[in-house]
C-alpha cells in the first residue's frame, strides 16, 4: 500500500518535541512519530496524544518509538533532542553535548528518509543545523534552523502587548544567529501595515528589541529546570506546515548560505521561502550600516562555534 498521508517525525520526546507532536497532530499536518532514546516516554507521550484525537478531533495517527526504522519515508523530520540549558547557561554551553546527540539522530533520520527536510530545533541552533547537514549530506534545501521563527513571535508579541493590539496584526522578523546577537529588525516592523518606527517611540521599541534578544533566557530564568518549549515547537510545526502544504510562506529560518549576505558555509537566520522542496529561496533583503554591523558580529558568533566543533 502506498503511503497517502504525509509523515512527520519528532526526535526528541521531551517538552519541546511532545508539544511539537501535538500542534503538528492537531493541526493534521499528517501522521506523526515521536522518537526517543527512552522508549517509555516516547511510547506513552504518543499514546496519550493519540487518545486525545477522539476528543479533539484530529485524524492523525501518532506513534512513539526508540527505532529508527519506524520513521521510514518521513516528509519531515524535526529534530528537537538534546539537553536544555539552566539559569546561568548560554545556548553555546551546550555545543559538545547536543552536536554528539543531534548527530546520532541525523544518521537515523538520513537512513531511513534519505529525502525528507530536517528541521533543527536543538540549541546551539545554528551549530547544529551545521552538524545536521554535514551528517546527512542533504542539500541545503532540506536541512533548515528554526529559530528566526520564534525570535520573531517573541518579537511580535511584545509588540502587540505594548501597543494593546492583535498579534495578527504585526509583522516583524529577526535576523542573524539564534544568540545573544541575533538582530532583530525594527526598520521592517509593521503593524496593521504601518512601520513600527512611526508609531512607537525609539527608547520603548529598544527595550523591546532587548527583550526580545533575551527572550528564551527570560524563560530559562523563570522555569529554572529548562527552557521554552510552547513558542519553540509551534514555531517549528509552522515551518513543517509550510514544507508539508506547500504553502511558500516567508519566514525567518536558519539556512546555509551559498554567497547571500557575503556568508559561504554558515547557517545564519535569513527570510526564506518554505514550500514543497524545502527552504526555496533566500530572500535577501537590503541593510543599513547598523544592521550590516549587527549581522557580521552575528556571524562572528556563529562561525566561532562551527569551529569549535572540530566537524
Ligand atoms: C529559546 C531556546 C529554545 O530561545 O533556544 O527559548
Amino acid at each position: 500500500m502506498t503511503q497517502k498521508r504525509k509523515k512527520i517525525t519528532v526526535v526528541g520526546a521531551g517538552f519541546v518535541g511532545s508539544t511539537a507532536a501535538h500542534w503538528a497532530a492537531a493541526k493534521e499536518l499528517g501522521d506523526v512519530v515521536l522518537v526517543d532514546i527512552n522508549e517509555g516516554a516516547a511510547k506513552g507521550k504518543a499514546l496519550d496524544l493519540f487518545e486525545a484525537s477522539p476528543v479533539e478531533q484530529f485524524d492523525s495517527r501518532v506513534i512513539g518509538t526508540s527505532n529508527y526504522e519506524d520513521t521510514a519515508n518521513s516528509d519531515v523530520a524535526i529534530i528537537t533532542a538534546g539537553i536544555p540549558r539552566k539559569p546561568g547557561m548560554s545556548r553555546d554551553d551546550l555545543l559538545a553535548t547536543n552536536s554528539k546527540i543531534v548527530k546520532d539522530c541525523t544518521e537515523g533520520i538520513a537512513k531511513y528518509s534519505p529525502h525528507c527536510t530536517l528541521i533543527i530545533v536543538s540549541n546551539p541552533l545554528d551549530a547544529m543545523a551545521y552538524v545536521a547537514k554535514k551528517v546527512s549530506g542533504f542539500p541545503r534545501n532540506r536541512v533548515i534552523g528554526m529559530a528566526g521563527v520564534l525570535d520573531g513571535a517573541r518579537f511580535r508579541s511584545f509588540i502587540a502587548e505594548a501597543l494593546d493590539v492583535s498579534v495578527k496584526d504585526v509583522q516583524a522578523f529577526v535576523l542573524g544567529g539564534h544568540g545573544d546577537t541575533m538582530v532583530p529588525m525594527p526598520r521592517h516592523c509593521s503593524v496593521g501595515g504601518v512601520p513600527l518606527t512611526e508609531i512607537m517611540p525609539k527608547e520603548q521599541l529598544n527595550k523591546l528589541v532587548e527583550r526580545t534578544r533575551n527572550g528564551g533566557a527570560e524563560i530559562v530564568n523563570l522555569l529554572k529546570t529548562g527552557s521554552a518549549y510552547y513558542a519553540p515547537s509551534a514555531s517549528a510545526v509552522q515551518m513543517a506546515e509550510s514544507i508539508i502544504k506547500d504553502q511558500k510562506r516567508i519566514l525567518p529560518c536558519a539556512v546555509y548560505l551559498e554567497g547571500e549576505y557575503g556568508v559561504k558555509g554558515l547557517f545564519i537566520g535569513v527570510l526564506a521561502k518554505l514550500g514543497f522542496d524545502g527552504m526555496e529561496k533566500v530572500i535577501e533583503v537590503k541593510l543599513n550600516d547598523e544592521e550590516k554591523a549587527g549581522l557580521q558580529k552575528s556571524i562572528g558568533a556563529v562561525q566561532e562555534l562551527v569551529t569549535a566543533l572540530k566537524l
